[in-house]
């Protein structure tokens, strides 16, 4: 029995701050696997995120702070995202080296892989396979600064952000967690269409072999376009700029 709730580990929930809302979502372990307990989704305006940055942080905050008020969560964990061109995903192949140098090996290797400077990023690293002379890794960067945007929202809330991950690897966790199959030995792509940004993750035996983040979602199929003459009809209202090869 856990004494004044020591030991217990504490609960989180998800986070997802998107271009489009904020949602969030709380797990239960339940007799038949994980069971949805609490869910709440707000809207955010147009441009309070643009282009990867949040520009208006207080607007993202006042929208967590409903999220959490309409879902009725009384933690403060949150488990956050994010995603877009910062952030960098490669499978490296190394020699084996012991744990104690693998550190050092990985900032080298960083060094020539990832296109920022390496004081800008977080840099974290999984290994996910290794032979006797070999091993492949899966380095992971983001920038700093977006990381600490989103995480700076989220403590505003009066939240902690206990876990900062890439959307691509949220995908990857969801999918092992319910897929039946997910120890298939087939490669699997995975795809979110978000509202601006497109995140694919292809998995190969438990393990991203790769991941990247395009600047495109639903979005641009969404939102009529207004600034540009070439996508006017001929009645003078806007229309979709989406291409062709997605409105089919
Ligand atoms: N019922 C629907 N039919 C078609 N498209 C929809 C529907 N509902 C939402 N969408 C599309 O999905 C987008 C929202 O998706 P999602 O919530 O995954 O995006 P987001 O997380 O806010 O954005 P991002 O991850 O790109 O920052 C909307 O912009 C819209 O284009
Ligand atoms: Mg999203």
């Amino acid at each position: 029995m856990a004494l004044f709730g020591l030991g217990k580990k504490p609960t989180t929930f998800g986070l997802d701050i998107g271009t489009s809302a904020v949602k969030l979502v709380e797990l239960v372990q339940s007799k038949g696997g994980l069971a949805l307990k609490s869910f709440a989704t707000v809207p955010l305006p147009r441009d309070v995120i643009a282009e990867g940055t949040i520009r208006e942080p207080q607007v993202v905050t006042d929208a967590i702070k409903e999220c959490i008020e309409k879902a009725g969560i009384s933690g403060t964990s949150a488990v956050i995202s994010v995603s877009g061109r910062e952030a960098i995903v490669k499978r490296v192949p190394l020699p084996k080296v012991t744990a104690k140098e693998l550190g050092d090996a990985i900032q080298l290797e960083a060094e020539h892989h990832i296109p920022f400077a390496i004081d800008d990023v977080f840099l974290d690293y999984q290994v996910v396979s290794q032979s006797a002379n070999a091993m492949s890794v899966v380095l992971v960067a983001t920038k700093k600064v977006k990381v600490l945007e989103y995480v700076a929202a989220v403590e505003a809330a009066g939240l902690d952000a206990v876990v900062v991950d890439l959307d691509a690897f949220a995908i990857q966790n969801q999918f092992e967690l319910s897929s039946p199959g997910g120890d298939s030995t087939d490669a699997v792509a995975l795809i979110d269409i978000g509202a601006s940004v497109m995140k694919t993750n292809v998995i190969h035996a438990g393990a991203c072999i790769f991941a990247r983040d395009v600047p495109f979602g639903g979005k641009r199929c969404s939102e009529p376009s207004t600034t540009s003459p070439r996508l006017r009809s001929r009645n003078g209202s806007a229309r979709s700029s989406c291409p062709a090869a997605v409105r089919s």
